[in-house]
């Protein structure tokens, strides 16, 4: 008899999470790789979050890298490593050996992009592969009412892409993209706070930066606090103060970029569905959506209700969760 057991992956460019059917998630981890590039091919080393304490302190022997940019693969033979060690650790010492996969991709990808999650799911083990469009299963996810003939709209805001559509009667009706996302509001922090302070920050500071004081509207209890990086005059450690009004400023490029795609598809959107989404509003999902204030700006911009959904981090593969109970998709 041959066992299998089911799976929904969010692949993302930050985080990768994993849902196993009757059981719930099962896995949240950051989307890195560790490789030992003396062997060939290069071995992997260690994935997820213990691979995502090796960026930028690895020896020369060790590389530590994201498999994802923007949403889509960038390393193929990365990608499914790091898929098949997920898989692996998902399906742990049980019975069942034949997995079978959901796994969720941004819709303004191309077929080549498409096939490549595809064919890497296959190349780590899973036996069978279905896609679902980040949109949708977002909107699952929220439990927004996606098979009702009424109009509700989703942007899902992650680490490399934002997308938004409106979702009627089981179908997408209008969507959108770009590919800005929380990593491109971590680089316009890194790259302000050299041109403002002179001052060298990594990646990671700049994140921790955003997620303790970042905000795309103003908000109560505005702070500042205190970053150490390396002074790009003598080269020496440095402090310096930022506030949460220049952090504001540095990542206000970014935000219009985003709130400029929901504008878009609002004007495309049909008017009944249209008046659909003023009555209801728009759902926020994906580590994005967490940033202080976005839903407030968004709703002054939009003049329509918007919210955060429950599970920001976790509503995508929470939707590919759905649709495996229900033995939606053919699974
Ligand atoms: N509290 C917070 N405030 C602002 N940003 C946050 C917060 N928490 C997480 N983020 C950002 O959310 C992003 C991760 O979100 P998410 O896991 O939805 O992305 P992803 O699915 O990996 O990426 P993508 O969907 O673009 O492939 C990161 O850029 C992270 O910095
Ligand atoms: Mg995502």
């Amino acid at each position: 008899m041959v066992l299998s057991q089911d799976f929904g992956i969010d692949l993302g460019t930050s985080n990768t999470v994993v849902y196993a059917k009757g059981k719930g998630i099962i896995i949240r981890e950051p989307s890195v790789v560790a490789m030992d590039v003396r062997e060939n091919p290069s071995k992997v080393v260690a994935v997820g979050a213990e691979a995502k304490t090796m960026i930028g302190r690895t020896p020369g022997s060790i590389t530590a890298q994201k498999p994802l940019k923007n949403g889509v693969i960038a390393d193929y033979e990365m990608t499914a490593d790091m898929l098949r060690e997920f898989i692996k650790k998902a399906q742990g010492k049980s019975l069942f050996n034949r997995a079978r996969v959901m796994l969720s991709i941004p819709s303004g990808v191309t077929e080549v992009e498409r096939r490549a999650v595809h064919d890497a799911a296959r190349n780590a083990g899973a036996r069978y592969v279905s896609l679902i469009e980040v949109p949708m299963a977002a909107a699952i996810g929220a439990g927004l009412p996606v098979g009702e003939p009424v109009g509700s709209m989703i942007a899902d805001l992650g680490a490399g892409t934002s997308e938004v559509a409106v979702v009627s009667l089981g179908d997408i009706v209008a969507s959108n993209s770009v590919r800005v996302g929380g990593d491109d509001l971590d680089e316009a922090i890194i790259a302000y706070v050299r041109r403002k302070h002179n001052l060298l920050i990594g990646s990671r500071t700049a994140e921790d930066i955003k997620i303790k004081i970042g905000s795309a509207y103003p908000y109560d209890g505005e702070a500042a606090i205190n970053i150490k990086g390396r002074n790009l005059v003598d080269g020496l450690p440095k402090n310096v103060e930022i506030t949460s009004a220049e952090v504001r400023e540095a990542i206000s490029d970014s935000v219009n970029q985003i709130a400029d795609m929901i504008c878009e598809t609002l004007e495309k959107t049909p008017p009944e569905l249209a008046s659909d989404i003023l009555d209801k509003g728009i759902t926020l999902s994906g580590g994005g959506a967490l940033l202080r204030g976005f839903d407030k700006l968004l709703s002054h911009i939009t003049k329509m209700p918007v919210k955060v959904c429950e599970n920001p981090l976790d509503c995508v593969v929470l939707g590919t969760g759905r649709c495996l109970e229900k033995n939606v998709l053919g699974l």
